[in-house]
């Protein structure tokens, strides 16, 4: 982390922020006028694609971070959770604090996780007490910290390059790879067998998308998901259901995976590991599980074209680099574009944030405050080199998985096989984008990339 040590050099940093800022002023009104004298149509459609533009983004947060790094709106942007406005915080000390402070600002999602499970909430919807506690202490048994590395690379390794070689020469990016792994994680490594690889897929995206994305409440998109969730119920229950009765007639040796330990630890009676705690446990991680990883992979080849000069390094890195070199390359790619650019908080009771600073804010109680971790991850005040692209940079820097007391439970999962995922990718020459649209993301109707054509030299 990158603090300046002297006055003088604290000086230098915020003015070289505030120039920065005014920078970014500028970039921001250009792209706004040509879009808005070069598009056609209404207004809202002629900029609507600047909002989802990450480099556009940067620069707001630029602008943000010097001119008004916290602030309060009374308008509700967040229709899917109860709330009465709108907080939004941009600083990383800032952000780090409302995502430490769980008991003044609580995470939101329980209602939909309870339609979801159709009761039970799960421990991303809970706040902290004796439930969560068991609910991860659970987890932590049946998936443990060694089975990325000794499980799930092997795997991944194995079927990324099968698909790449398959490809030969061609891949769309999320529907062959960035979707297919960690399907097929869920089926072989968590234990749900009975669903299509195209189902799990189609399930976890409308069900990850209804609790997370849909911050306007779609009146469209809540059927749908529901829908979803009671495919996803129902295969649970069979899978479940199956394994018992071959246990019970003592058949084959089971599986070692998820759902076969859950089971065991049923069997033992550790409390909250009946067949519908089971069931709640899966259906969480497995909707973490998917659109998130194929995203993400995604999202981090797409930055990663856009700089040739470091998609060269990248490459060289992934055929012959040293050990944790390409890895560089992959989680940098991702700092520019992030999963999740803002994580969401409901303000418990009125609470301090920063505290002794100018930029100090009281934030009523009901409020929704989005702390954007995106924002947190160029602010220069914490981050060394924070608009320089740094292979390698300290660990610290990253907030991909949250922070806190619910970071991702997915985190070494993540930090281990999103490299694996992409390497074969990378190792074949001359990788590039397909000409015309189909060489750019496309995000069909979901908010996740669901389209990228990618050409390479077969070997
Ligand atoms: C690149 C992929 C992923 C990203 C970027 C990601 C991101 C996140 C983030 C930002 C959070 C915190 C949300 C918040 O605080 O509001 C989170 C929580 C969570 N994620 Fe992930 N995730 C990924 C993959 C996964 C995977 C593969 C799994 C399951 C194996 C998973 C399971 C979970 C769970 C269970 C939580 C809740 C943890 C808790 O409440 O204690 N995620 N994830």
């Amino acid at each position: 982390m990158a603090l300046p040590c002297s006055p003088l050099q604290a000086l230098g940093l915020c003015l070289a922020q505030g120039l920065a800022a005014l920078w970014a002023l500028a970039t921001i009104a250009v792209q706004v006028l040509r879009r808005l004298f070069q598009g056609q149509g209404p207004v809202g459609q002629r900029l609507s694609p600047l909002v989802t533009d990450f480099g556009f983004q940067r620069q707001v947060w630029a602008v943000l971070r010097v001119g008004l790094p916290n602030f309060r709106v009374g308008r509700i942007l967040v229709r899917a959770y109860d709330n009465n406005g709108t907080a939004l915080v941009c600083r990383n000390r800032d952000v780090r604090e409302v995502l430490d402070r769980h008991q003044d600002f609580e995470v939101v999602y329980g209602p939909r996780m309870e339609e979801i499970t159709g009761g039970a909430n799960f421990f991303l919807g809970m706040q902290d007490g004796p439930t969560y506690s068991r609910d991860v202490t659970n987890m932590r048994q049946a998936i443990r910290r060694s089975d990325p590395q000794e499980l799930l690379v092997p795997l991944a390794t194995a079927w990324a390059e099968a698909i790449v070689r398959d490809g030969q020469g061609q891949i769309d990016l999320p529907r062959q790879l960035g979707a297919q792994i960690p399907a097929r994680i869920v089926q072989e490594y968590f234990g749900l067998r009975g669903p299509r690889r195209e189902e799990l897929i189609e399930w976890t995206t409308l069900l990850f998308w209804y609790l997370f994305v849909d911050l306007a409440a779609s009146p469209e998109l809540r059927p749908k998901a529901l829908a979803a969730a009671v495919q996803l119920q129902e295969a649970l229950d069979q899978e479940i259901s199956e394994r018992k009765i071959c246990l019970a007639r003592g058949g084959a040796k089971p599986a070692d995976d998820v759902l076969q330990r859950c089971l065991e630890m049923q069997a033992i009676g550790t409390p909250g590991m009946d067949d519908l705690g089971i069931r709640n446990y899966l259906i969480g991680f497995v909707i973490g599980a998917i659109p998130t990883l194929s995203a993400a992979a995604t999202q981090i080849v797409d930055e990663l074209l856009n700089r040739p000069e470091q998609l060269a390094q990248a490459q060289a890195a992934a055929r012959d680099g040293k050990p944790g070199e390409f890895e560089g390359y992959v989680f940098e790619a991702l700092r520019y574009q992030p999963l999740n650019p803002v994580l969401y908080r409901r303000a418990v009771r009125d609470s301090t944030i920063a505290r002794g600073t100018w930029r100090a804010m009281t934030i009523p109680a009901g409020t929704m405050v989005l702390a954007s971790n995106y924002s947190a991850m160029f602010d220069p005040m914490q981050v060394e080199h924070a608009d320089r692209f740094w292979p390698g940079r300290p660990w610290h820097d990253y907030i991909f998985w949250g922070y806190g007391m619910h970071t991702c439970a997915g985190a070494y999962i993540n930090s281990a096989l999103l490299p694996v995922m992409l390497r074969p990718l990378f190792c074949r020459p001359h990788l590039r984008r397909s000409p015309g649209a189909k060489g750019q993301i496309d995000r069909g109707t979901t908010p996740f990339p669901t389209h990228l054509a990618l050409c390479f030299d077969a070997e």
